[in-house]
């Protein structure tokens, strides 16, 4: 019988707190991501709360989960490096390039990231793509550029909706653009950057993953 895609999840999220023990030292702090997959990394690392000193939020959802478990959770601000963050994906290449922001996190996602020596993608086997693009690109925009940023979208060939009833941690909405066929997904990242009024795009492809656990029927496989 197949392996359902919560299992998978729940193994992946068990093969992480795996791959992170060895890293960690009494005084580190552990960048965590957001999302059912990252729910479920966090229930696991509970488990271990007493091996590192403190975890950093990529959203308030994964912040109020560690804090629930007894994890003190730091702002970014107080954390000069992490050995460690690890999060979900919605889509995954095999040059580890992800497209992120389905849970609406991705702004917060790519800063705490930026601050770990290593991002680890955990994903069950549905988020591996030969091309990233299928899965409508997030983007968090200021309020007033909705409909200038959406323009520019269109004008590069995707199809953008505001995401309805919608706004994320920092205050801002998402427009989720649909048709992008992704040839270069790290010169895609940096165009959409330089639009003005965009604060962040889904793509994670200029800084991908340092390594992939994947969960397959066959076990988790590392990318
Ligand atoms: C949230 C994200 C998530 O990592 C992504 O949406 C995957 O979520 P899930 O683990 O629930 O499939 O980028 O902003």
């Amino acid at each position: 019988m197949a392996i359902s895609q919560q299992e998978l999840k729940q193994q992946v999220a068990q093969a992480a707190v795996e791959y992170i023990l060895p890293l960690l030292q009494a005084n580190d702090v552990v960048g965590v991501g957001t999302g059912s997959t990252a729910d479920l990394f966090i229930d696991e690392l509970a488990q271990y709360k007493h091996l590192f000193r403190a975890a950093a939020a990529s959203s308030e959802r994964s912040a109020q989960r560690l804090a629930k478990h007894g994890i003190q959770v730091l702002d970014l601000n107080d954390v000069e490096s992490m050995p460690v963050y690890v999060d979900g994906a919605d889509e995954i290449n095999a040059l580890r390039q992800m497209l992120k922001g389905g849970g609406g996190a991705l702004t917060r996602e790519k800063i705490v990231a930026s601050v770990a020596e290593r991002f680890v993608c955990i994903a069950d086997e549905s988020k591996v793509v030969d091309a990233l693009g299928a899965f409508k690109l997030p983007i968090e925009v200021l309020p007033m550029a909705v409909a200038s940023v959406s323009r520019a979208m269109s004008k590069l060939g995707g199809v953008a909706h505001i995401r309805e009833g919608f706004i994320t941690d920092n205050g801002n909405p998402i427009i989720d653009v649909a048709g992008f066929s992704v040839k270069d997904a790290r010169e895609l990242e940096q165009r959409i950057n330089n639009i003005p009024g965009v604060v962040c795009c889904g793509f994670f492809a200029l800084s991908p993953a340092t390594v992939a656990l994947i969960a397959t029927q066959d076990g988790v496989k590392t990318l």
